[in-house]
């Protein structure tokens, strides 16, 4: 039956770097109190002319260098992101213009920090449809865009990156299973309203996004455990998305899963939404980590509200 494996990562960073030293001169805050309570130290953040798809271009090229492949063999891009360049066109259409592509079916996905999570499933689902043999898949985000460096509770949080990776059609063992879910009575918890409404930056009632965040994230560890009938022991490697280190320690905790399996990007990219997965599966897997033939669980939690999991064999 077939299957789809990841058979390349790549992700990329903006070379301006942001710390919580940095933020100490432009709003009231300490880096002990933003390392304390989120985990981050630094973040990455896009310069004015950067757009979102120039770092999701930059993570596809390495995704498609480290998969071995050809740019053209690509017959799929999907791009998850909630910072497009313009309203329209999509990201995923400037990506494939910038990889010299055309042709091949290309779209954005808006699941804002679960959009990876979704994108790998929907690339999934083409994939076992037999309709899609090697696709694109990207989380790319520039929070800083929609960022007010002056609202403390929240410009400590986001940084901006990309990451990437190549799924391919196999016999073999890959993705296992996937979980998406949303929820839209929470909007105004977690939001970016319009321009008209007076306020065009991220909106978040910080701390009761924080409960609802880990007791989702503790429900899609059971159910992917669940649905794969699977024990806690059984995966090798938590890649989580990054929003705050309390949140990660929160799951790895419903796991009974060490510190050191856990992949923890958040102190050096912040929340970088969409990108996170992608960035420290990448990071992960560059290092040497994470080894073929080890079972992942990815899980994401984000606006919307919107959550899951993908499960995989890398
Ligand atoms: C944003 C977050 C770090 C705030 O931490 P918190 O412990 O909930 O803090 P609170 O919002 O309760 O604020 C506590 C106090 O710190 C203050 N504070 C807020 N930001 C601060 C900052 N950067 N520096 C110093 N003090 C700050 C508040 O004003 C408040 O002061 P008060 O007690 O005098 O009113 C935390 O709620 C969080 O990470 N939430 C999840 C957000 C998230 O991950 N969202 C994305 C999901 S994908």
């Amino acid at each position: 039956m077939t299957s789809s494996r990841i058979a390349g990562t790549g992700s990329y960073l903006p070379s301006k770097v942001l710390t919580n030293k940095d933020l100490e001169s432009m709003v009231d805050t300490t880096d002990e109190w933003i390392y304390t309570r989120t985990g981050i130290r630094e973040r990455h953040i896009a310069a004015t002319e950067e757009m979102t798809s120039d770092l999701a271009t930059k993570a596809a090229e390495k995704a498609i260098a480290n998969a071995g492949i050809q740019a053209s063999e690509i017959d799929l891009i999907i791009v998850a992101t909630t910072t497009p360049d313009k309203i329209f066109p999509s990201v995923a259409t400037m990506v494939q213009r910038k990889l010299g592509l055309s042709d091949c079916p290309a779209f954005d996905l808006q699941a804002v920090c679960s959009g990876f999570v979704y994108g790998l499933t929907t690339a999934d689902k083409f994939i076992k449809s037999g309709s899609t043999k090697c696709a694109l898949v990207i989380g790319a985000d520039t929070i800083s865009k929609i960022t007010d460096y002056t609202d403390r509770s929240n410009c400590i949080l986001w940084g901006d990156g990309a990451g990437a990776v190549i799924l391919q059609a196999t016999e073999d063992e890959g993705i296992i299973s996937t979980h998406i879910h949303a929820n839209g009575n929470h909007e105004e918890m977690l939001h970016v309203p319009r321009k008209s409404e007076g306020n065009d930056t991220i909106t978040m009632e910080g701390n009761a996004v924080f409960k609802v965040a880990v007791n989702t994230l503790d429900q899609i560890v059971d159910e992917t455990l669940e649905a794969n009938n699977m024990q806690k022991s059984d995966i090798d490697w938590l890649v989580p998305h990054q929003a705050n280190i309390r949140i990660l320690q929160a799951t790895a905790k419903k796991l009974d899963m060490p510190m050191d399996k856990v992949v923890v990007t958040v102190d050096q990219h912040g929340n970088t939404s969409a990108a996170s997965i992608p960035l420290a599966l990448d990071t992960a897997v560059s290092d040497g980590r994470i080894q073929r033939g080890e079972v992942v669980l990815m899980e994401a939690f984000g606006g919307g509200f919107t959550w899951g999991s993908v499960l995989l064999k890398y």
